[in-house]
């Protein structure tokens, strides 16, 4: 680490938070679903913002992970309900905000572990023995949110529930997701929540399909990427720490070619506190390989045919892939005769190894951040 105050490098999205308490005042919504692929800075903005902003606003936040426990997932729930609810009863919402930050600070010592030289991602579904919650289990997280309910006297209550698409990966976990939203549907006016996910096509389950328990319980909304301000204040931090000059523009326009990744910008950056003599470019590139080394992209490229490159292509240019038109260009070009049926099982493929996936208008989209970058850079 570069320096001992990490906080120093985080970029303040407080008015992105404020927005969603403006929400829940107007009474516009109660709780918001947000999604961004991954590492695209939501749990940090989930402790760093939301949380403090949450304070502010006279809302008690309760923050829960729940890739904490992926087996069991009501674990990572009771713990955060009964560490909050612990340090209220020991303490009394006279000091609530203090204790809270301290929960705050706690949290952000746990994000920041493995933050170094690191842009793997774990996959958002890896395997592991989905446990089904106990009904006592059950029926003890109802009474810890009724607890907090009636210690935290007027203060609402605020669930905030990172990775929540893993609810969707098992049948196990519906009687779990049921409790949640009765609860939550029960206590309307007094429990707010704010939802992340990083899994598209996980959240569309979870959300959109009318067997889950969690149908139509929330809208999602697209977690808004960070612009130039973000490349700004890296930069100030940057020159700060070092004493080097930073080139706003040309980072600014790497970030861009990143897709907009704080995490790989972060990478990149501390490569070049760390050694003076690497230049952006250089960075950029070592970037590169660090992000197909450690997502084994290379392995992920091999499974791909020239038919599934093309596709690819045209989901980036956003462009229809069962036009008769396109159709017969790629048959000539790839000397074979591409039919809808053979799109359409590469496609299927395509959505199984996780490099595209449908959003909710049904057009598809590039899963895997930073797969395309490290393509275009490292396969000619
Ligand atoms: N506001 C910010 N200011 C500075 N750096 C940030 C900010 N947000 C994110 N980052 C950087 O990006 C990294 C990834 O962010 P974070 O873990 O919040 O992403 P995520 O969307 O929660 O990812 P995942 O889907 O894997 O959980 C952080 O460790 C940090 O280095
Ligand atoms: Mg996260």
């Amino acid at each position: 680490m570069i320096s001992v105050n990490v906080d120093q490098w985080h970029f303040p999205r407080t008015d992105l938070a404020k927005h969603y308490f403006k929400s829940f005042e107007l009474g516009v919504s109660t709780r918001t679903v947000l999604f961004a692929p991954r590492k695209m800075g939501k749990t940090e903005f989930l402790i760093y913002d939301l949380m403090p902003v949450a304070i502010e606003y006279n809302y008690l936040p309760v923050y829960i992970n729940l890739w904490k426990n992926k087996e069991a997932p009501h674990e990572a729930i009771i713990e955060s309900l009964s560490v909050t609810l612990e340090s209220i009863t020991n303490k009394g919402m006279k000091y609530v905000k203090k204790t809270l930050q301290g929960i705050i600070s706690k949290l952000k010592i746990s994000t920041e572990f493995g933050a170094e030289f690191s842009t793997s991602l774990e996959p958002v579904i890896s395997s592991f023995d989905a446990i089904k919650a106990p009904s006592n289990q059950l029926t003890y997280i109802s009474k810890l949110i009724r607890e907090l309910i009636k210690q935290a006297e007027k203060t609402p209550l605020l669930l905030i529930i990172d990775e929540v698409q893993h609810l969707s990966v098992s049948k196990n976990f519906d009687p779990l997701t049921y409790n949640l939203r009765t609860m939550i549907d029960e206590n309307r006016n007094r429990v707010f929540a704010v939802l992340t996910g990083s899994s598209r096509s996980g959240l569309r389950k979870l959300f959109s399909d009318s067997k889950s328990p969690l149908y139509r319980f929330a809208d999602m909304e697209s977690f808004p990427v960070m612009g130039i301000e973000f490349v700004e204040h890296i930069g100030r931090v940057f020159k700060a720490v070092t004493g080097n000059v930073f080139d706003v523009k040309k980072s600014n326009r790497i970030f861009k070619k990143l897709n907009y990744n704080p995490d790989y910008f972060r990478t990149l950056v501390r490569i070049m506190a760390l050694h003076e003599e690497i230049d952006i470019n250089l960075a950029y590139k070592n970037v590169i390989d660090l992000i197909g080394h450690d997502n084994e992209y290379k392995a992920l490229f091999d499974k791909l045919n020239d038919l599934d490159l093309e596709l690819i292509k045209r989901v980036i240019g956003n462009q229809a892939v069962y036009s008769q038109n396109y159709m017969d260009k790629l048959s000539s070009k790839l000397g074979e005769i591409i039919s809808r049926g053979k799109i359409q099982s590469r496609i299927k493929r395509l959505e199984k190894i996780n490099v595209i996936t449908k959003n909710l208008h049904g057009d598809y989209l590039i899963e895997t951040p930073g797969f395309i970058e490290w393509i275009k850079k490292t396969q000619h």
